[in-house]
């Protein structure tokens, strides 16, 4: 079965003199959910172009009076429709028509003969080509206004985003408030020229992994390799065919794409390793520490049922529950005789026991990927009121995934069977977290937990 997901609700404008024709393909778009809008010759489709709005328009080539190649290349003059990508149908396939309808802005050129079993496959190329574009800005950096206008309508009329700079200093200006996908400069320029711009670009750590192309008259082999020496990725020389310049700026932009998903999926790789080397900790510690067993589950349970009902991301609340199975794991690095002690235990001792959030911030200190959850381990015993440990942070100064975690560390904590007591009472256990809000606890968390009676999921 066909997906239909790509172009669901995409809006269509074909074009054809011949009614049979027009129809066939209408009725082939729509089984696949295209809305389609029909014209009968190049007028009329201008008409419809010029005052509605279209994800794709699919043009014959040979009519009567306005034939495609015009009827495309008014398209790209109409700001309404410039951006729109063409599809041309011909029964002309010979090597210098497809030249033309090129020429004339065509994204495709496809032989009428082929239509039928390629057209499908053609639209979702070119309409997932044109909404990848429209995401992607290029800042075009050229003193020529006669260039810059060529270049600019080139990138536009395939559907990027283009800003443009008259010099590196006025491009400078706009890197300062927005980041553009590629960089395409000229070198000689008044003010700043393109090799102060590109060695400027570099030295950014917010600008440095933005591709640079440079476009440049000069096609002297020293400076070119100066220039890739300073960190830029290609070189055009001009005068340049726009459709170059178009195709080199599409590889190095798909080039990056594929790289950040590599690295992506690498980061990930390492993020789940990292997971699985610490919950083998978690584990080690759950086996060396019966109350411990079990606990961090359910403590992250509760954070992230109270998480759930307050205005936290759902991406934020997977991070909370990781960090509540977490949040003891500094306790690894306390010893038996301390943490195992079956009787009471002396002031030094509790001491050492309060070390544990301390322990495991630093634990998770050098993963990058467990960042977030930092905070919420190393501030999980710190008290509404200010008596907690280790900072002795009060009220909202205590990071919010901390206080919520606390109230799910209580609550548990009050509730489960120990070696030497039974678990308290819900009743009991309800009352004394109510009376612990504004004092050990945030009375925002308490009132999230009671309100919605959240002790009811678990
Ligand atoms: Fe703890």
């Amino acid at each position: 079965m066909i997906d239909k997901a790509p172009w669901r609700k995409r809006r269509v404008l074909v074009v054809d003199d011949s009614s049979f024709i027009r129809k066939a393909l209408a009725h082939q778009l729509e089984e696949i959910d295209i809305e389609v809008v029909l014209a009968g010759s190049g007028k009329e489709a201008l008409a419809h172009a010029s005052t509605e709005d279209f994800d794709l328009i699919i043009t014959d080539v040979d009519m009567p009076n306005m034939n495609g190649l015009e009827l495309c290349a008014k398209l790209k003059e109409t700001p309404q429709s410039q951006h729109v990508p063409v599809i041309m149908l011909s029964n002309l396939d010979d090597g210098p028509d497809i030249e033309k309808g090129f020429q004339s802005g065509a994204s495709l050129y496809i032989s009428k003969a082929e239509a039928k079993e390629c057209i499908i496959e053609s639209i979702e190329k070119v309409l997932s080509k044109a909404s990848t574009h429209k995401e992607q800005t290029i800042l075009v950096v050229e003193d020529s206004r006669t260039i810059r206008s060529v270049v600019e309508k080139g990138l536009s009329e395939v559907g990027f985003t283009v800003v443009s700079a008259e010099n590196g200093a006025q491009a400078m200006d706009i890197l300062s408030q927005r980041t553009p996908d590629l960089i395409l400069s000229d070198i000689d320029m008044p003010r700043m020229n393109g090799e102060e711009l590109c060695r400027a670009a570099h030295a950014s750590p917010s600008l440095s992994a933005i591709p640079f192309v440079v476009m440049s008259a000069n096609n002297d082999r020293p400076i070119m390799r100066r220039m890739m020496h300073f960190g830029a990725d290609a070189y055009i020389v001009k005068p340049f065919n726009i459709d170059q310049l178009v195709i080199l700026v599409e590889k190095i932009l798909s080039d990056r794409l594929l790289l950040i998903s590599k690295e992506k999926e690498s980061l990930e790789k390492e993020r789940a390793l990292i997971l699985a080397s610490i919950t083998s900790l978690c584990c080690a510690l759950e086996a060396r520490d019966a109350y411990t067993r079990g606990h961090s589950e359910a403590v992250a349970e509760i954070a992230a049922l109270i998480a759930g009902h307050m205005e936290i991301r759902h991406e934020d609340i997977e991070i909370i529950k990781l960090g509540g199975r977490l949040h003891d794991i500094g306790k690894i690095g306390i010893l038996d005789s301390v943490l195992l002690k079956p009787g009471k235990l002396s002031d030094d001792e509790f001491a050492i026991i309060r070390r544990h959030p301390v322990i495991g911030a630093e634990i998770l200190q050098p993963v990058p990927s467990l960042a977030k959850i930092i905070p919420l381990v190393l501030h999980h015993h710190e008290r509404f009121d200010g008596k907690g440990y280790p900072e002795k942070l009060s009220g909202i100064k205590i990071p919010l995934w901390a206080r919520i975690t606390a109230v799910g560390d209580t609550f548990h904590a009050l509730t489960s069977d120990r070696p030497y007591r039974k678990g308290m009472e819900l009743e009991k256990a309800l009352q004394i977290i109510k009376e612990a809000s504004g004092t050990q606890l945030c009375p925002d968390c308490v009132g999230v937990f009671l309100g919605n009676a959240l002790w009811e999921n678990l």
